[in-house]
């Protein structure tokens, strides 16, 4: 365990995606190394977080117009963030690229890739008022890849990757901006509404070096190195967390 204690300087950290499995995981984390904490998700809080340096805001972070109520409301509390993590991802459909339409290409799109968009483009006046910001944007696996029915959201997530890496290069020495890219995670992220696996998790598991499936812990610990001074010299990186499935 990598130890990171905020407190000294105050750090403030914007989690999109707050509710996810990852995103709870990366919040509880958080605030254990006492970080400030601002989560917004499009869900109801379903958190069982309880700590005074938590906030969380409900909204769409596709809506420009609810997503900067938000950065106003923030502002009143601090002038500069030093962590936004975008963690916001749907496989709207499995299906091929010949089924899939445009309005199901769109969903997956607009919320795994453009949320992200959104969000870095409206938290950047906060982000770069600190001396030590830095960016972590959520890829996939499967961005990397190639498998059938995944199309629209290996796309997109390839496509965070690309917009992480043109940000590293534009907001470089001010800002770091990096992805994390897991392997399958045990969230509700891979069941379905009956409770089975979107997968066959025994045979994933067979095929992955370290022998099973991710926790979300194990992704958000990354995600916290990635945040924290300790990975100052790393931007424009994609570090693939999957137990050794892919190794690039
Ligand atoms: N679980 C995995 O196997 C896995 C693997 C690789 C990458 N990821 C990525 O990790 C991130 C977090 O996923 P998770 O595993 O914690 O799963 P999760 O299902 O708990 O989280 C999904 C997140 O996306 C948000 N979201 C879903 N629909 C939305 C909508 N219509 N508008 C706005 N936001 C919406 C949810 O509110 C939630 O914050 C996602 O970007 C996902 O693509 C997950």
């Amino acid at each position: 365990m990598i130890h990171i204690d905020y407190r000294a300087n105050e750090m403030y950290v914007v989690v999109v995606g707050a509710n996810s499995g990852i995103g709870q995981s990366l919040c509880k984390q958080l605030l254990e190394a006492n970080a400030s904490v601002f989560g917004l998700d499009i869900q109801e809080e379903s958190t069982t977080l309880k700590s005074e340096n938590y906030t969380y805001f409900q909204v769409n972070p596709l809506i420009e117009k609810e997503m900067k109520n938000v950065v106003e409301e923030i502002k009143n509390v601090t002038p500069c963030i030093c962590g936004l993590v975008n963690l916001s991802g749907t496989i709207d459909r499995f299906k091929s690229i010949e089924e899939t339409t445009l309005k199901e290409w769109n969903t997956t799109y607009d919320i795994s890739f453009k949320s992200c968009f959104n969000a870095v483009k409206l938290f950047l006046p906060l982000l770069k008022k600190s001396s030590c910001a830095s960016i972590v944007n959520m890829s996939s696996g499967l961005a990397f890849a190639g498998q059938k029915n995944y199309g629209a959201y290996a796309t997109a997530k390839n496509a965070i990757i690309s917009l992480s890496r043109t940000l590293a290069t534009e907001l470089a020495p001010t800002i770091r901006v990096n992805t994390v890219a897991p392997g399958a995670v045990d969230t509700k992220f891979i069941y379905k509404e009956d409770g089975t696996t979107r997968f066959d998790k025994k045979s994933y598991e067979h095929l992955v070096p370290l022998g099973a499936i991710a926790k979300p812990q194990e992704i958000s610990h990354v995600i916290l190195f990635l945040l924290s001074q300790g990975a100052s010299h790393i931007t424009g990186h994609c570090i693939h967390v999957n137990g050794g499935a892919l190794m690039s």
